[in-house]
């Protein structure tokens, strides 16, 4: 890595986030923050019934108040093209897939005369019998070709029935995850400015990716790519809800164009549940087998899933199994059941969220069979070379991660379950992984006059510190100190750049930056520091390198730590403590990566003791809505939590040497808050999250 010469290297310092100020100071503008000159305001009408058609729409109350625009109906609204996503073919026909699926758009001067509006469209319905139960034995399950990420549904190696039925040592338990909402802090909304005599639009989406959002707006409204513009300059989280064009901006650019207005639309965060993906529930089944010593002989993971009608999503929850443990006979298997529900979608670590928090339970289950040490069971079980592809590790250092979690977090002092009053005090540990995620980008880097850098690339930065790093990448590469660059991000204006999912934003926009930056610096020699009149440009594109196959299996590891303390009284869960230590490449900036890892575990305390939805068999929605029924953690349920990482060092990877540390966090918090209740109190809860219902 060059090294400026006049101080310590930018990559790996904690720079605070470039627009910290502005974000808190209120300068920082989010897409509802834009009100372009006569903008109007628009407010979706969600269907009432789960199932059917519409067979009418009453718009004469809603359009007689005054300083109503307009409502579009399935009947009369703009006929989009076609998108690849069929969530986005909004108001084009009767069919009703699911309760909350959008049947109307009223638009007017004021939000709350566009929300009125909307409550007063009558819309009637023809019903039909409607299904929303997921059971593991439903007659409509079916084994899909790929999970979600492009994963095959099936994978088996060996005779895992056999070995399963010859191992001395087995156990064979069933988990459950319900579904869970990503509520961003900022919900989803859109401002949307058709100009009809420019013949352009101009979207401010609030998403993960403005590329994304560009192209299924042109495929849908039947415009050229150069005809739109999409900016996502702040983005208030998204969770993997954000990374895809939602409904949302599709409606307020749809009505823009008819109305000849600027338009826009905020989601009520009432809506985002049935509008926005959701992490589908998951039932797990999961069979070890093992040698007394540990060893496992086998392994099986089966999950069932649901998705909706409307397109088909697969929680890949089986996938981390075939990475994680030495296993000679092994089957992961998916199976899926079109429903009548809100079609799920990417919510942080799809997959692995919940996958890891079955099989690390498991494990758990496992180690007290044996009674051995869940620490040293995993040990006993690390395989030398990944046991799905046979592919060499690029880096494995879970065992390191164990230890060093271990020594932090007290381990061996805390074996014992104490009790304290009316309280039980139990710890659990589990393991933690994700997949290293690398996508091909463009950028470009300028060299000005005034001896500053711009580095333009259409990353997207949802609160991750996404600019900052990038503009660490860069004065790395240009050998010049931090603020001497600034960074151009979330316009489509930019040179292209995939989304910010996956945990793979850095890696990906990352290189190419890190590229761009790397051919200025060699211009820069071959001028010998004298700018040309205008200053210098160099442009980077990574489509070749960044998707070259990897003969390496690479994956970031981890191990969570934590203290529960158990009421006897009440039945609620406390996390005490929690402490995760990671192995995820070179981290490039301690500061902002701490907040990813953190923040990634508090999510984790949330998906193991309060959040859970409820698909309600006869409503036929989920039940909570909204913050005030779906709990997420506050302050007061965030403990003592730390997260430490190993120093490790990949070739494998990309120019930074980084890992993804968006996701890893998320994985496998939960199963270490059960294992730690188990420890407390001797019971064994299968299924989340462990509320006072459930512990009493
Ligand atoms: Mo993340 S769920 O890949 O945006």
């Amino acid at each position: 890595m060059p090294t400026p010469p006049d101080g310590p290297s930018a990559l790996g310092s904690p720079a605070r986030r470039s627009e910290g100020h502005a974000k808190v100071t209120g300068a920082a503008r989010y897409a509802a923050e834009h009100t372009p000159p006569d903008c109007a305001y628009a407010w979706p009408v969600p269907a009432t019934i789960v199932r059917g058609r519409v067979t009418s729409v009453d718009i004469a109350a809603a359009t007689a108040a005054p300083g109503v625009i307009g409502v579009l109906t399935p009947y009369d609204a703009p006929r989009l093209g076609t998108a690849d996503d069929p969530t986005l073919h909004l108001l084009q026909d009767l069919s009703v897939p699911h309760r909350g699926w959008y049947v109307a758009l009223a638009v007017a001067d004021t939000p709350e005369g566009a929300r009125a509006a909307a409550a007063r469209v009558r819309v009637t319905y023809e019903t039909d019998p409607h299904d929303v139960t997921l059971s593991a034995d439903h007659p409509g399950v079916y084994t899909p070709a790929e999970a979600n990420g492009g994963h095959p549904a099936h994978r088996r190696q060996g005779d895992p029935d056999a070995a399963f039925a010859a191992a001395p040592v087995r156990i064979d338990r069933a988990y459950a995850v319900p579904p869970l909402h990503n509520h961003p802090m900022e919900p989803h909304s859109a401002t949307a400015a058709w100009d009809a005599e420019r013949h352009h639009l101009t979207v401010h989406d609030s998403s993960q990716g403005a590329g994304a959002v560009r192209a299924a707006l042109a495929a849908l409204l039947n415009l050229a790519e150069e005809d739109i513009t999409v900016v996502s300059e702040h983005v208030g989280g998204g969770f993997g809800s954000k990374g895809t064009p939602r409904p949302h901006v599709v409606l307020a650019a749809m009505a823009s164009r008819h109305y000849g207005r600027p338009v826009k639309l905020a989601l009520p965060r009432a809506h985002l549940p049935a509008t926005v993906g959701h992490r589908a529930p998951t039932l797990h089944r999961i069979r070890l087998g093992a040698r007394t010593d540990g060893t496992l002989t086998s392994l099986t993971h089966e999950v069932t899933t649901h998705t909706s009608r409307v397109r088909e999503f697969v929680e890949q929850a089986a996938v981390p199994a075939r990475i994680m443990y030495a296993v000679p006979d092994m089957r992961t298997t998916h199976r899926v059941v079109a429903l009548d529900v809100p079609t799920p979608s990417w919510m942080r670590a799809p997959g692995e969220a919940p996958g890891m928090y079955a099989l690390e339970s498991a494990m758990d289950e496992l180690a007290d069979a044996l009674g051995v040490d869940p620490i040293e069971l995993r040990i006993r079980n690390e395989p030398r070379t990944e046991p799905d592809s046979g592919h060499p590790f690029s880096s494995r250092h879970l065992v390191e991660c164990l230890r060093e979690g271990a020594e932090r977090f007290g381990w061996a002092r805390c074996r014992e379950p104490r009790r304290d009053g009316p309280y039980l005090i139990g710890s659990g540990v589990a393991a933690a992984t994700y997949p290293v995620l690398v996508m091909p980008s463009t950028a470009r880097a300028h060299a000005r006059s005034d001896g500053r850098y711009l580095v333009e690339v259409n990353a997207t930065d949802i609160g991750t510190g996404a600019r900052t790093v990038l503009a660490q990448v860069a004065a790395d590469a240009l050998r010049v100190p931090l603020d001497r660059v600034t960074v151009a991000i979330g316009h489509t204006g930019l040179p292209a750049a995939p989304l910010a999912g996956g945990s793979s934003g850095t890696a990906s926009w990352g290189w190419a930056v890190h590229d761009a930056c790397t051919a200025l610096t060699a211009r820069l020699e071959r001028h010998h520091g004298a700018l040309p009149p205008g200053g210098l440009t160099a442009s980077a594109d990574t489509t070749q390198s960044a998707k070259q196959k990897s003969p390496y299996s690479r994956h970031a590891f981890g191990a969570h730590f934590a203290e529960v303390r158990v009421d006897t009284i009440t039945g609620e869960v406390r996390v005490r403590r929690m402490l995760g230590v990671f192995a995820a490449g070179r981290i490039l900036n301690p500061l902002t990566a701490r907040s990813q890892f953190t923040g990634g575990m508090v999510m984790g305390i949330g998906m193991a003791l309060t959040e859970h939805s409820t698909m309600d068999p006869q409503f036929g929605d989920f039940t909570e809505s909204d913050l005030a029924a779906y709990h997420v953690p506050a302050h007061a349920d965030v403990p003592a939590i730390e997260a430490h990482w190993i120093d490790e060092h990949d070739k494998h990877l990309n120019p930074m040497g980084s890992k993804g540390i968006g996701e890893i966090g998320i994985v496998g918090t939960a199963a270490a808050v059960a294992n730690a209740f188990h420890h407390a109190t001797g019971c064994r809860l299968r299924e989340l999250p462990l509320t006072p219902d459930r512990v009493l």
